[in-house]
């Protein structure tokens, strides 16, 4: 059995991805140092609670495991945040980078697998976005991913690292068993934020800009099933493992829905409204972001189960009752 190194495994996605490794036969080892991630999303999979911005404690795991490869989950993600506090997404999504790789061509190991953002696209150009499409990120957060994809560029070429870098788009839902959602505090996201206003555990949804150049005047994502996201990791790390070569990929599903779409989505699942307020456009929100998945389909064998808008809601909404 395989070993692999989960950095932020306790994270939303970091932990669908370790249920996925364990189902597809390899031995997470997770590390994390629940700074947002949570213990018991790690469910039975090894466990060492640890600091990335530690590069002995990092070093120790790498070198002592028989790691067959990494994947890097752990990060600020908040976009807003980014804005107000920019030192503390380049230090820390930077630093913390920059150690674990240092540690990973220490100890030997070759296959790296980056969580990327479509952030890295800033305003599209041309819809839906091509991995080939330009990188242009308009907020710190988005320039921390694209400037570690420049590193792990240059860490293949003069040190033959071979990566896939995946730029997720809008993750969401919760494990269909059950088992995982998503908790983060504070809570950003729109799906979560739905429903807990349409639950009545939450305030109102704040519904952000109604006077994009859409249909409906909101603003247009791509959700792709959490999910589905765990699967494509899995389809990157045997890509690597069988001597694949270093790519950029997309994970999203090339089906947008708009913020009211999404809000008339989950009133059918809850069978209540929602309650709302309209606000103004946060800084730097594009009106539309798509995702070609071509690319997904064609490198890794890709194919979406669970990103049906549908299940998505119905999966998060599973979640959201339990926690309560
Ligand atoms: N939205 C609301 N109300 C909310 C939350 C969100 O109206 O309470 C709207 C947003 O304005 C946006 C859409 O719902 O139009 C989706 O917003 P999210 O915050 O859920 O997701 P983003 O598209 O802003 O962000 C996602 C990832 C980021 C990543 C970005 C790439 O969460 O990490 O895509 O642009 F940077």
């Amino acid at each position: 059995m395989k070993s692999v190194l989960v950095a932020g495994g306790a994270g939303y996605i970091g932990s669908h991805t370790v249920k996925e490794l364990r189902r597809a036969g390899f031995r997470p080892v997770v590390f994390d140092n629940l700074s947002s991630g949570h213990r018991d999303a790690v469910g039975g999979a090894d466990f060492v609670e640890g600091d990335l911005r530690d590069p002995v404690a990092i070093g120790r795991v790498l070198k002592t495991g028989d790691i067959a490869a990494v994947l890097h989950f752990a990060s600020l993600i908040q976009v807003g945040e980014s804005y107000v506090n920019p030192r503390k997404y380049y230090l820390q999504n930077l630093l913390t980078a920059l150690n674990l790789l240092e540690a990973t061509l220490e100890a030997g190991v070759r296959g790296f697998i980056f969580s990327s953002s479509a952030a890295v696209y800033g305003l599209p150009r041309e819809t839906p976005l091509r991995e080939d499409h330009p990188v242009d990120p308009i907020n710190p957060y988005g320039r921390t991913k694209a400037m570690v994809e420049e590193i792990l560029r240059d860490y293949d070429r003069a040190y033959g690292l071979r990566y896939v870098s995946l730029r997720y788009f809008n993750a969401a839902g919760a494990d269909p068993e059950g088992e995982l959602g998503e908790r983060h505090d504070p809570e950003t996201h729109l799906i979560p934020n739905v429903l807990r206003a349409v639950s009545g555990h939450g305030p109102a949804l704040s519904v952000f800009g109604t006077d994009f150049p859409t249909p409906d005047g909101t603003a247009i994502r791509d959700y792709i099933h959490v999910t589905d996201l765990a699967a494509a990791h899995v389809l990157a790390l045997r890509h690597l493992l069988e001597g694949g070569g270093s790519e950029i990929i997309n994970l999203g599903t090339n089906r947008g829905y708009s913020v009211l779409e999404v809000v008339a989505a989950a009133e059918k699942i809850a069978g209540r409204p929602v309650p709302r307020e309209e606000k103004p456009r946060r800084e730097g929100d594009p009106p539309v972001l798509l995702a070609s998945k071509e690319k997904a389909e064609r490198v890794l064998g890709w194919k979406l189960r669970f990103s049906d808008l549908g299940t998505i809601l119905e999966t998060a909404w599973a979640w959201h009752r339990r926690g309560r």
